[in-house]
């Protein structure tokens, strides 16, 4: 499946790099690299940059306990296809963004004979090319991720211009790794207490559709949850993984129907039950979710599931078994306190590793409060008190696709390579205040060595039996999109190996 369709919305000339580059600040309004191509060494002819998640060698005080020392590259496709590929630049496009910037100058800044030139030589197509690891790859921090270079002398400048719209990758990048520590942490504590991964893609739903900012956001965000798992309400994310990646499932995520607050209380306090009982009824044959925290939820576990209603739930089956929904209160206290009360009123069993299991018939989903911390914390009291994570599943929002920014992982684009007057020049920057921001040398290649560590080199500098092939592909060439991935590949890529399972298990 290669998704050939047109950008729907190609790139406005209007959204240019605010951050920083090669050339520094213009002097003008800060950082727009609308102005960049006239503050490049004169005779300039390439520019070549690259990204990174830079590593963080001096701990910050304020630190996540979880130190993403990987990440899932993710995301650059959509990207690419979105937004690069095809004919970009028009003629109106060049005469609308000469006047905004006119305007927004003061001054006549902006390149309308750069911009011209690609439109007549290149029939509007960016004369870049774009080398980058295959997506799902799972990378250490500090090494490149891909790098980008001019590929026509006239256009040095367009390098540092395709910066911003580059850089959103952080944001898919940052999903699927934070989603990818989350099923590692889920991976360790479902093989301590249930002896096998069984439903570890289903144990952390996507609950983030109304959290994030745009339905945008909502289809990466969701599509990079979906790297790693399979569950998702966030439908958004199916459309971007079936127009941009392509599965050969019909579909890349599932979900179950689920009550929400309004469809329990709209029958009225003193109606709980009732509305409990209806809903159960309506879904006899498949998983039905019910919050069940409208009112008192441990009232609810013991009354109404375990006293009222215990017979109706009896009845179904391990493939439709009733999954209660708390959705208030401390995560972990009230995880443990609806399972200590299901588990008096239904019988439990214990599991091969000596731990408590709920009827088949019965689950639970905490889905309020959960980010990577409460989740490292709920399944560690689980675990305490001896309850096996299988019967139970996780759903987060808005710390899962929107509490997340550029600096979790530092990722960041940074120019290397110059060619002036003929002769290369390798660049770099390295901030006296700050030796985290040094950024690397020269052109870059991407090797896994036979002990399988990975390395970034100047390219041409490794001995090719000692690191291997350059693991970076021409993914785009001069508006042509040269190598795509599909989502079971990005899928495959990122899973979670027995070495990242074991890390925990000790
Ligand atoms: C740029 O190139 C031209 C033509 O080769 C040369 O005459 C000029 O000196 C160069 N400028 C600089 C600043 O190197
Ligand atoms: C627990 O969950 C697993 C995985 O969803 C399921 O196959 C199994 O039937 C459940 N076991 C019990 C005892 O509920």
């Amino acid at each position: 499946y290669l998704p050939q369709q047109e950008s729907p919305f190609p790139i406005s000339l209007l959204s240019s790099s605010w951050c920083c580059s090669c050339s520094g600040g213009s002097t003008l309004t800060g950082r727009s690299s609308v102005t960049h191509y006239k503050q490049y060494p004169p005779n300039t002819t390439k520019v070549y940059s690259y990204f990174e998640c830079r590593e963080k060698k001096t701990e910050s005080s304020k630190s996540w306990k979880v130190k993403y020392d990987t990440t899932v590259f993710y995301g650059l496709q959509y990207i690419l296809h979105k937004y690069l590929k095809g004919k970009v630049v028009t003629l109106a496009k060049i005469q609308e963004a000469k006047e905004v910037y006119r305007e927004h100058f003061q001054d006549d800044v902006f390149n309308e004979k750069g911009w011209k030139y690609i439109l007549e030589k290149y029939d509007g197509h960016l004369p870049i090319e774009i080398k980058a690891v295959p997506e799902g790859s799972v990378i250490p921090r500090g090494n490149v991720l891909f790098t980008v270079e001019s590929t026509d002398p006239e256009c040095y400048w367009l390098t540092n211009w395709v910066e911003t719209i580059l850089v959103q990758v952080w944001y898919p990048i940052t999903v699927a790794t934070n989603s990818r520590e989350q099923k590692k942490i889920l991976a360790r504590y479902l093989l301590e207490t249930s002896g096998n991964l069984d439903k570890l893609e289903y144990k952390l739903h996507d609950f983030g559709y109304r959290g994030v900012s745009s339905q945008e956001t909502a289809g990466i965000g969701a599509s990079a949850h979906l790297v790693n798992f399979k569950g998702t309400d966030t439908v958004a994310g199916i459309g971007v993984i079936k127009k941009y990646y392509g599965t050969k499932d019909p579909v890349p995520g599932y979900s179950v129907p689920a009550a929400e607050h309004s469809t329990i209380t709209a029958w009225g306090k003193d109606h709980e039950r009732d509305a409990f009982e209806h809903i159960v009824r309506q879904f006899p044959k498949v998983p039905v979710s019910i919050v069940s925290d409208s009112y008192d939820i441990f009232n609810a576990c013991e009354k109404i599931w375990g006293e009222d209603l215990r017979s109706l739930i009896e009845l179904r089956s391990a493939d439709a078994p009733l999954i209660i929904r708390p959705d208030s209160g401390d995560p972990l206290d009230t995880v443990l306190k609806v399972l200590e009360i299901l588990g008096k009123k239904f019988t439990t069993t214990e599991n091969c590793k000596g731990y408590k299991v709920l009827p088949p018939y019965l689950r639970v989903i905490q889905g309020d409060g959960v980010d990577i911390n409460t989740l490292q914390n709920i399944v560690e009291g689980m675990k305490k008190h001896r309850w096996s994570v299988e019967n139970v599943s996780f759903g987060s929002g808005g710390a899962l696709l929107q509490k997340l920014t550029r600096d979790l992982l530092s990722c960041c684009f940074k120019c290397s390579f110059v060619v002036t007057n003929g002769l290369g020049l390798n660049v770099f920057k390295d901030p006296v205040a700050d030796p985290n921001k040094r950024s690397k040398k020269g052109r870059l290649s991407l090797h896994r060595t036979s002990t399988g560590d990975f390395q970034t080199l100047e390219e041409g500098k490794g001995d090719l039996e000692k690191y291997g092939p350059d693991l970076l592909r021409t993914v785009f060439r001069n508006g042509l999109i040269t190598k795509t991935y599909t989502f079971d590949e990005v899928r495959d890529n990122a899973k979670i190996r027995n070495c990242d399972v074991e890390e925990f298990v000790n």
